[in-house]
């Protein structure tokens, strides 16, 4: 398939960087145009449409998220790197709420600003790809998944459109939400599936037998290295390395980790021959992996060599009716495996999964279910089997937001302080926002609601005009 060469717009107020970063791009297979101001780029943005804006965050006349949030309001598509100084990490988190791709560090590199760049490309053409599926009807199972839900469809076109590239994927999400599964399927679908897929456990090894975990070692090279041994990156040779909990590894060995990264070359701990490997790399987290940077625990270049494809996988609770159809597909087999009769679930049983916020996802529910065939009989599985966590009334599950407003319990029992039940729920949302200076998510998660219900209400209460001015300024971001 034929694409054009990409459209680049660079943002830069200063003429000597502006012309350095240039001089970075000149080999690249990219037409690039340059503006030096916020105003100039708004005017070129709707003419150029440009696929990829590089971004400067200070500029003379407005901030970059100003433009970032013309950008997410416009149809117009661009995927923007930001380029900004060490000192706005911040500003740069910011950015990537507000819809940015990635971004670069002042004073810039120049294999990174290419590496980025390329990365980004390399991601704009496997959307673009994905879209083409116009053909694939919506599928309720994929590769060991189950769901039909939209988000687990572009879910699984992003594995098959990404898997036979060589492209590093980055899988988020919450624990449970099937990550490892999400990995095994990229391994079998990526044409190595003769080779071997290794998957390391970075939280589970001891952070002083990592390296040679990953590297492996020599006879000798420490005390206990009785032989010499293979490490996961000579065994996924051909094949696919799975670095599992990524942001857990230590930052010393980050470092070796991204050399081998660049260069497909590493040595066994004790040996001083390089040996050279061919492996596709796909790592995985249940963290925030840019949170994770900005904290300076995840090296900032290390997230650039990895975060080429990055893959989200929803938290059950936002995948709707797919709860019942897991929860189904794990009925049959676990009574198969226990010989049990079970072959449906009653309809108040049905609505308690669904109203459930399941917490560890898929592999709760597993639990749930497996709990449920092991203790139980018949062929209906009945409101009472459910474990006592699934029987509170939905409402207190699904709200335990009053829990955090202060309000509430309020020891004296004053009848006029009694304020409306939805007055209480919106302060204690917006006060949770304001205390996680606007990270829904961060905020969702400590109200143990999810984000989706944030800013489903967000949403309701700025068009009824409930939102106060000073949290206005907010509100561009609760749109995800
Ligand atoms: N959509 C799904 N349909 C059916 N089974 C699933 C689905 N997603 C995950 N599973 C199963 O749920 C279990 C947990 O999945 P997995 O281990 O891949 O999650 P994870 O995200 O790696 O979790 P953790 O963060 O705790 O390591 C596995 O047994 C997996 O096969
Ligand atoms: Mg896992």
């Amino acid at each position: 398939m034929d694409y054009p060469i990409p459209k680049v717009l660079m943002v830069e107020d200063s003429a000597p960087l502006s012309a350095v970063y240039q001089a970075y791009l000149k080999h690249e297979a990219i037409t690039l145009i340059c503006v030096s101001s916020g105003a100039d780029a708004l005017q070129q943005l709707p003419v150029l449409q440009p696929d990829i804006l590089l971004l400067d965050l200070h500029l003379p006349d407005m901030s970059g998220l100003d433009i970032l949030r013309f950008l997410q309001e416009s149809t117009l598509g661009s995927s923007v790197i930001v380029m900004t100084a060490n000192s706005s990490l911040d500003m740069a988190v910011e950015a990537m709420r507000l819809g940015a791709h990635d971004y670069i560090v002042k004073p810039v590199d120049a294999e990174r600003l290419r590496v980025t760049l390329r990365n980004t490309i390399e991601h704009r053409r496997l959307n673009a790809l994905v879209s083409r599926y116009q053909t694939v009807y919506p599928r309720e199972q994929f590769e060991g998944f189950v769901g039909a839900s939209v988000t687990m469809q572009s879910v699984y076109r992003t594995i098959e459109t990404a898997a036979p590239s060589r492209a590093t994927i980055f899988i988020t999400g919450e624990s449970g939400t099937g990550k490892e599964l999400c990995a095994e399927a990229i391994h079998r679908l990526s044409g190595r599936q003769d080779q071997q897929l290794v998957a390391l456990n970075c939280a589970a090894i001891p952070k002083d037998l990592m390296e040679s975990e990953i590297f492996g070692h020599v006879k000798g090279a420490y005390t206990g290295a009785v032989s010499e041994r293979i490490g996961a990156a000579g065994r996924a040779h051909g094949g696919t390395l799975f670095m599992d909990e990524v942001c857990e590894m230590e930052l010393e060995l980050q470092s070796k980790l991204l050399r081998f990264l660049q260069t497909g070359c590493f040595q066994k701990v004790g040996s001083s021959v390089t040996e050279q490997v061919d492996v596709r790399i796909v790592c995985a987290t249940n963290r925030e992996p840019l949170q994770e940077v900005a904290a300076g625990r995840f090296r900032e270049d290390l997230y650039y060599r990895l975060h080429v494809i990055p893959l989200h996988l929803p938290p059950l609770r936002e995948r709707g009716d797919d709860v019942l159809r897991i929860a189904e597909v794990f009925l049959q087999d676990f009574s198969r495996e226990e010989r049990k009769r079970f072959q449906r679930f009653s309809e108040a049983a049905r609505r308690a999964l669904l109203g459930y916020p399941w917490p560890g996802n898929i592999r709760q529910l597993q639990n749930v279910i497996r709990q449920i065939v092991v203790l139980h009989d018949g062929t209906e599985v009945l409101f009472e089997m459910l474990p006592e966590a699934l029987r509170v009334p939905v409402t207190a599950s699904r709200e335990p937001v009053l829990a955090a407003v202060p309000e509430v319990s309020a020891p004296e029992l004053d009848k006029s302080s009694i304020r409306p039940l939805f007055e209480v729920e919106r302060t204690a949302i917006l006060h949770a926002i304001e205390a996680c200076q606007g990270n829904i998510p961060q905020a969702a998660r400590l109200l143990e609601v999810s984000p989706s219900t944030l800013y489903r209400k967000l949403q309701g209460w700025q068009q009824q005009g409930l939102v106060p001015n000073d949290q206005k300024g907010l509100m561009p971001n609760y749109q995800k």
